[in-house]
This record gives structure tokens, sequence and C-alpha cells, in this order.
């Protein structure tokens, strides 16, 4: 079952297939939607600082009274802290406000400043790659990696200290799969987690993917969340509503090899933009 499955990331560290996201989630929805999803079999929990919700999260995660070590818990670096003090700083207020002494993953939210989309953070992002090796290296996290990334961001990432993100967080659905990015990711084993994998709802009303849920049975939800798991990247739907958390991880049925095809040519011109913000 899904729910029980996991990938391997580069470093050796294994990650449960799918994760419940957090964004746009306050503290309030936070704390009820990771109670749910636990409830219903999710282990793998994705938030933020910048999402103001860790405290939400990190009480869901106590109160479940789950082993730490059946959880899997990803934040990141808020996509202005462009240093090293700054980055080890944001890490050790996550790990306070989720309650947890390491994190599983740890990721650099943005390549610039999300009130400066585009500027040139080159020699930041490696100030802070730098310290997330570190951390890593501490045993404050388990894995590292990148959000919202493009080729050129990563390969200055790698050129400059030699050490490859385990993951790039993307926004990733049908019709908006970024595939020289993916191809890029793919062929450096940097697994790709999807983020807004139903275009945060937008896609779910176009008649292509109802007529397919039809045909299997499903939502039109868990047709763009599998779609995601059967291209190789990590879905992270997000919910606040307890049974479509629930359904969102119902996802062991297979979509076939024309169907993929026919989602793979889907076109999401109308849902295309590159990051969320
Ligand atoms: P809600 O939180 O009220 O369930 P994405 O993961 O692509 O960002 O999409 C999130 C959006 O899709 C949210 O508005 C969420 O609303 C909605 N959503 C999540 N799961 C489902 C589902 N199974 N069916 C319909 N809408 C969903």
């Amino acid at each position: 079952m899904i729910k029980n499955e996991f990938y391997t990331l580069r470093g050796g560290n294994k990650i449960n297939k799918v994760g419940l996201g957090t964004w746009q989630s306050s503290n309030e929805d936070a704390y009820t939607s990771v109670k749910s999803a636990l409830e219903v079999g999710y282990r793998h929990i994705d938030t933020a600082f910048a999402y103001e919700n860790e405290e939400g999260v990190g009480k869901a995660l106590k109160d479940s009274g789950i082993d730490r070590k059946e959880l899997y818990v990803c934040t990141k670096l808020p996509s202005h802290i462009k240093d090293v003090e700054g980055t080890k700083k944001h890490c050790e207020m996550s790990l306070k406000s989720l309650g947890l002494d390491y994190l599983d993953l740890y990721l650099i939210h943005a390549p610039w400043p999300w009130s400066d989309v585009g500027t040139d953070c080159r020699e930041g992002n490696i100030e802070a790659w730098k310290a997330m090796i570190e951390l890593k290296k501490q045993g404050k996290i388990k894995s590292i990696g990148v959000s919202n990334f493009s080729i050129d961001d990563i390969e200055n990432l790698i050129t400059a200290t030699g050490e490859i993100p385990e993951v790039n967080q993307i926004r990733f659905f049908v019709g908006n799969t970024q595939e020289k990015l993916f191809e890029y990711c793919k062929s450096k084993n940097i697994l790709i987690e999807a983020y807004s994998p139903m275009a945060t709802g937008a896609v779910l009303g176009r008649s292509e993917i109802s007529v397919l849920a039809e045909k299997y049975g499903v939502s039109p939800a868990q047709i763009c969340i599998r779609y995601c798991l059967q291209r190789g990247t990590l879905p992270l739907p997000k919910s606040v509503n307890a049974d479509r958390i629930k359904q969102n991880i119902e996802l062991d049925f297979v979509i076939s090899d024309g169907d993929m095809a026919y989602l793979n040519a889907f076109d999401g011109s109308e849902f295309k933009k590159p990051y969320r913000s």
C-alpha cells in the first residue's frame, strides 16, 4: 500500500511516498489536518517556517504519540535567509517550534526572497547550503535539499560544494511538469517533490480529469496525485478536510500507460506559473 511505501533518497534515507502539504494552513488548521492525516496513516508532513504553522504541526505530532522514528518531517529555510549564521539560527527556531530534536528533511525554500523573485542570490545560496551541509553532519538534519530551484541554481550549489541536493520541491501537476528540470533532476538522482499536485485545486474541474476519474472509480484529486506518483515524484497534497485528507492517500490503483500518455499531453497552460507566490 502506498501508505507504507518509500522512496530512497540519494543519501540513503527513506522517505514516505506521499506527504501532507500544509501551505496556507493556519496553526489551528495545521493541528487538525496533521492530526487527521496521522490517524489515517500519513507519516510524512511538509511545512515551512514561512507557513507560520510549525507550532500547530509540532503539537499534532506530539499529541499523536507516534514514535518519532516513524514520522517524517520536512520544513524549509525562509527564502530571504542567505547566510551561514541565519541558516543555523532558523534551523534551531524550526526545531523548537516543531518540538523536535532533528529534522528529516530541510530545504532552502527558494533561490531568492519571495519579495524579490528572480534576483541573483548565487553567493547567498552557497552560504546557506554550506550551513545545511554542516547541520547534516551534526545530525540536526537527516537529508538536505532545495525548493523552486532551477537547473542553474542547483549547478551553482554543486560547483561550489560538490554536494548534490537530495530533493527539489517544485510546483508539479498534470499539465505543468517542467520537463527539462524534471529530466535534469532524474539524471542527478534528485527526488522531485510535487507541491500543488492539484494546481491548488484549479485543475480538478477540468473535464479531461473527471472523465478519467470516472473510468477508474476514483476522484479527480486521486487521479492528479496518482499521476505524480507514476511520474516518480513525491506528491504533497494539501487539505484541511478530514475526508479529503483520507481520500488523498488512497492511491492503490494504476493509471494505464495510455492514460498516462494522455495526461502527459494535457494542456495545463492556463494554470502554468512557475511558483505559487
Ligand atoms: P481543502 O483544504 O479545503 O480540502 P494542492 O494540494 O494542489 O495545493 O491543492 C489544495 C487545494 O485543493 C485546497 O484548496 C484543498 O481544499 C483542495 N483539495 C485537496 N484535496 C481535495 C480533494 N480530494 N478533492 C477536492 N479538493 C481538494
